[in-house]
């Protein structure tokens, strides 16, 4: 094996100009011959990074494929897709995308006009452009990871030609993205030894920048705390152990259901988070539910499995801590037919079991599965192939960290219903409300939302929509805007099954809306008459004030159910623009898109 020098952290060097230097000797000290100018490092191109991200877990791996290309001497630039254009992309030679899927079958919201401009394009302008696409979604949905493929196609019809096939990664995404890195790196590599350096295209040459010289081209690599959210030290996979510290309910005692405000402690962390972002919590499964399982199943539970991850568990730590059990989706109830060659689950797996299967899979867990189709698992080692990771969940934050240091609060709807015979429960949800007591720990992480924030300019108004749990963000918004006493209106409406029983944080609000502070509180219960009012008839009520309020600039904020609600409101705005400001159908889309465009229209739906 030949020894490659390299150029250390510590050589008076930008990162740029070692990336390049490595690339040189790699090349150098691979046997490669070097060109005859010198004009560029054979074992070096330029590679952009794009990502688009609701959540930012695309902007998570793409941040990792950019150190991974750095590391292997490339000079990789990232750049998230809100903003970018499909002019900038024409320029690039190697362009890596990562992207989500929302809605229904969508772009995450920011992507939306980068998308909408590709999808003009017709001209194949993108021959010289060489990509690879890694979408994100989760098989749940209806439209799995529909947007990675879209993009992809669209490329490839304007000529852009694959790097490596496009991989669809469900949210267990850990070992598929390892895979998908592994065969792009190789493809890299190969492109980089058997093609000399002097015939590639000129523009993915990479010339040694001047000291001193900002990145070569291409969008800049956005500082990872530019937003001020920054959690250093602790993340999703290092998550802080965080006491809980304050749990009351927000429903009354005779509700038809239970929402809970959580105050976790962070002052012994360094986590810090802004208004608007989400709190991840690692959950762990029921015992009682995960005892029943094994039972069942008459394994021991101190068995050992062996993780896809890596690691030996016994079987009762893989099924409390690192198995989803509560949930069925599509890939376990395949894993599960294929092992137990079960005809009865193929059929529900056909195109045209779908519906058959949404509703089989919406209340039903594994301990389902083991009774209705018996005698398939057969080890404790199947139930590792079967079932998926237990993954964490977000919770909107609703505290303000100008208003509330140190602490993390949240709005969690328990999760509790029965059904095919049992009590169920969600696993995080009951985990928090029912299994954690004040002083326990529970290992939390921050999870940026950087579109979603309160108004820059401290004077615009602003509208927050909020029903239910979308609730939460607005709590935070609002404490948020009156701690850095921003002078800007402030609009809610918030609607819930019924006043007496579900008005969340009531005396809180209304001491707002007698102080000033909220101008307007208006509210749809329900429940509390025959026919059904909702927050979206409020706007419709009061579409002219409304519609006021956005002409002085006010930016409109939406939290919630992402399934129904928010596609009612989003029609709702429609309408008030079409009645109080006269537009045709067209122009009414027309003004909420340049609402969205001018970063006036935020949603944060689940
Ligand atoms: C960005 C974001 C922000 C969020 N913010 C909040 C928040 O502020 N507050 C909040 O409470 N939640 C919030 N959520 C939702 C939260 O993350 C969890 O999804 C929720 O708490 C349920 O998780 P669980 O583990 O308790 O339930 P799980 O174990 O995941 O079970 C949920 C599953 O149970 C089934 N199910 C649920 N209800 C019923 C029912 N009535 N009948 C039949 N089956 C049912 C469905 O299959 C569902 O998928 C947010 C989600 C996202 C993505
Ligand atoms: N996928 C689903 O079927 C579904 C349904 C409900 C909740 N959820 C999820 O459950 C979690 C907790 O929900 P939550 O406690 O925040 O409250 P929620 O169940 O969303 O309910 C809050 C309020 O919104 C009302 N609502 C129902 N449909 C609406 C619509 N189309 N437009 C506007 N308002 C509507 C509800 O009325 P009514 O209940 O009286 O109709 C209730 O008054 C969330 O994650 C939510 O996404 C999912
Ligand atoms: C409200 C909501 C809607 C979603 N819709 C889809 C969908 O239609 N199709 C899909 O494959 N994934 C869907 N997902 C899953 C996300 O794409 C997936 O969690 C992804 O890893 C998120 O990546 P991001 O954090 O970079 O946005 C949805 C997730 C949420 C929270």
């Amino acid at each position: 094996m030949s020894f490659v020098p390299y150029i250390p952290e510590s050589a008076p060097f930008s990162e740029e100009q070692r990336a390049w230097l490595n690339g040189f000797l790699a090349g150098i000290f691979s046997g490669a011959q070097p060109g005859p100018a010198v004009a560029a490092p054979p074992a070096s191109l330029k590679i952009a990074v794009l990502y688009g991200t609701q959540s930012g877990t695309a902007e998570g791996l793409a941040r990792k494929v950019v150190k991974d290309l750095k590391a292997k001497g490339h000079v990789a630039s990232l750049a998230s897709l809100e903003g970018y254009t499909p002019a900038a992309l024409a320029e690039e030679r190697y362009a890596i995308l990562i992207a989500s899927t929302y809605g229904e079958g969508d772009p995450p919201d920011a992507v939306q006009p980068f998308f909408q401009q590709l999808c003009v394009e017709r001209f194949p302008r993108y021959q010289d452009l060489s990509y690879a696409v890694l979408a994100l979604g989760d098989s749940h949905y209806e439209h799995f990871c529909k947007f990675g493929a879209d993009l992809d196609n669209k490329l490839a019809a304007l000529g852009a030609v694959r790097l490596i096939p496009r991989v669809d990664c469900d949210v267990e995404l850990d070992a598929i993205f390892g895979e998908w890195k592994k065969a792009l790196y190789a493809r890299l590599a190969e492109i980089v030894a058997t093609r000399p350096a002097r015939n590639a295209p000129s523009s993915s040459l990479i010339s040694p920048p001047a000291a001193g010289s900002p990145p070569s081209s291409g969008p800049s690599l956005p500082s990872s705390t530019s937003n001020g959210t920054s959690a250093a030290s602790y993340s999703r996979e290092n998550p802080f152990l965080a006491p809980l510290v304050e749990k009351r309910p927000l429903t009354a005692r005779d509700s038809s259901k239970l929402t809970m405000h959580m105050t976790f402690s962070i002052a012994d962390s360094d986590l810090q988070y802004q208004a608007g972002d989400a709190c991840g919590v690692v959950p762990q499964n029921d015992r009682r539910l995960v005892d029943e399982i094994i039972d069942a199943l008459k394994f021991s539970a101190g068995a050992r499995v062996e993780l896809p991850k890596g690691g030996a568990v016994t079987l009762h730590e893989a099924l409390t801590h690192h198995l989803q059990i509560t949930r069925v989706t599509r890939k376990m109830l395949e894993a599960y037919a294929t092992i137990g060659n079960c005809d009865a689950l193929f059929a529900l797996l056909s195109p045209d079991g779908q519906s058959q299967l949404e509703k089989y899979a919406w209340d039903r867990g594994l301990i389902d599965l083991i009774h209705d189709y018996p005698g398939v698992l057969r080890s404790p080692a199947d139930l590792a192939a079967v079932l998926p990771r237990l993954t964490p969940r977000l919770y909107s934050i609703s505290s303000s960290p100008a208003a509330h240091t140190g602490e993390i609060h949240a709005t969690i709807a328990v999760v509790r219903y029965y059904a095919h015979n049992r009590e169920r429960g969600g696993v995080c949800s009951t985990l928090l409300s029912d299994r954690t007591h004040i002083g326990e720990r529970r290992p939390i992480y921050i999870q940026p939302n950087k579109r979603f924030r309160i108004p820059a300019d401290p004077s615009a108004p602003m509208v927050m929509i909020g029903p239910g749990t979308g609730i939460a963000p607005f709590r935070g918004f609002l404490h948020e805007r009156r701690a850095l006493g921003a002078s800007g209106k402030n609009w809610l409406f918030f609607g819930e099954r019924s006043a007496a029983t579900d008005f969340f944080y009531r005396d809180e609000l209304e001491s707002m809306l007698r102080d000033g502070h909220l101008a307007r509180l208006d509210t749809a219960f329900s429940r509390d008459q025959e026919k059904k009012v909702y927050v979206q008839d409020r706007m419709l009520e009061h579409s002219r004030e409304l519609w006021a309020w956005l002409q002085e600039g006010a930016s409109l904020y939406v939290c919630g159910d992402a399934s129904r609600m928010a596609k009612d409101v989003h029609a709702a705005l429609h309408t008030v623009a079409q009645k109080e400001g006269g537009m045709s159908t067209d122009a009414a889309q027309a003004y909420v898109a340049s609402l969205k465009e001018d970063n006036r229209y935020h949603r944060d739906v689940y």
